[in-house]
């Protein structure tokens, strides 16, 4: 089967890029996995094409779940290039040699948390944006239930919040490995486990995706939303009556990544994509997606809405340490075993 049946076949294909005319077709092929939100990944897919001529196939999927599928199509890689997701699980990656060194020219324009990203893991990833956690709350569910505002990681395991709090599972979604690795830097590793066993018995449901609880705190779905706070200001802007909080204790925050696949079929193109997205003209489009990190190349320009990290009070996060193939799973495993398996 032709790489555009095939793509057509499995649902892949962007909308009209089949009909490029002949001299854009020449410029080839490349398959990304995306793992921001949909609505950032599509218009980034369909302005590389724009700039470029080559034609986009990509998938969507959290980032605890791409690392997972690029494990298991290791033998038989199907993607280029993985764009976006938290960091650790691209350290990981590279740590596994899933990955491909690369050191793109745009290097020196990048902020120093970007290019520590790349230096960390000898150029296997490189940081994209950032972004801090925390979480949002309905206001008008909590005067409902005429609950205290909640302030602190401490409020969220209250008896007030039973079954009111939503966040994401830790095996696919790299919001919630976030959350368990912060916590862990927070309040140290057994009371942290102690605070999480408390949290989950207020869980109403662990979703696969980082940003749907910030979608069900818009909608009152949940009362309580955790998820990094720009996607919390995705659904403050589109008018959801949420209150945000970077919690009082102190959170963790991400290094949004982007890593080439190792044994890449369209490795020139996954270099091009590469370069491209660490161009301003491609970070600017998150703004208009709706999408509001903090960009990594220092001439990008940064959404007005963007939770800042001078306002915010931030943790030193041990990517080096929660980025790790043996942490990363020693502490999702427990997870499973000491919290998840737990009743509620
Ligand atoms: O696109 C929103 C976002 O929060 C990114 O900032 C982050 O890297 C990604 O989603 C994490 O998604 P998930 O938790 O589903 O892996």
């Amino acid at each position: 089967m032709s790489f555009t049946r095939r793509l057509l076949a499995t649902g892949l294909l962007l909308g009209g890029t089949a009909f490029l005319p002949a001299a854009a077709q020449a410029q080839g092929n490349l398959v990304v996995y995306c793992s921001v939100q949909e609505e950032w990944c599509r218009p980034m897919m369909q302005a590389f094409e724009r700039a470029t001529g080559v034609r986009v196939a990509m998938t969507r999927r959290s980032s605890g779940e791409t690392m997972t599928q690029i494990r298991a199509e290791a033998t038989n890689p199907r993607g280029d290039i993985w764009w976006g997701g938290t960091g650790d699980p691209h350290m990981q990656a590279a740590e596994e040699n899933l990955t491909l060194e690369y050191r793109s020219p745009r290097l020196s324009e990048l902020h120093d948390w970007a290019v520590r990203q790349a230096e960390q893991t000898q150029f296997r990833t490189v940081g994209i944006y950032a972004g801090a956690l925390g979480y949002s709350y309905n206001v008008t569910e909590l005067n409902r239930r005429r609950i205290a505002a909640p302030r602190c990681w401490a409020d969220l395991a209250k008896p007030e919040f039973r079954g009111e709090i939503q966040v994401a599972d830790p095996n696919t979604s790299g919001t919630a490995y976030t959350m368990l690795a912060t916590l862990l830097q927070v309040m140290g590793e057994e009371p942290a486990f102690t605070y999480l066993r408390a949290l989950h018995r207020n869980v109403n449901q662990y979703t696969r995706s980082g940003a749907a609880p910030a979608r069900a705190a818009a909608t009152g779905e949940t009362l309580v939303g955790i998820t990094f706070l720009h996607d919390a200001v995705t659904q403050k802007i589109a008018g959801a009556p949420v209150e945000i909080v970077a919690p009082c204790e102190g959170t963790g925050y991400e290094i949004g990544s982007m890593s080439i696949i190792r044994g890449a079929r369209n490795l020139d193109n996954a270099r091009r994509f590469y370069d491209w997205a660490l161009s301003p003209e491609a970070q600017n489009i998150a703004g208009q997606a709706n999408s509001y990190q903090l960009p990594s190349n220092r001439n990008s320009a940064i959404p007005p809405q963007a939770p800042r990290f001078e306002n915010i009070r931030l943790i030193d996060y041990d990517f080096a340490r929660w980025g790790s193939a043996a942490e990363r799973t020693r502490v999702i495993t427990r997870w499973e075993r000491e919290v998840r398996a737990g009743s509620r």
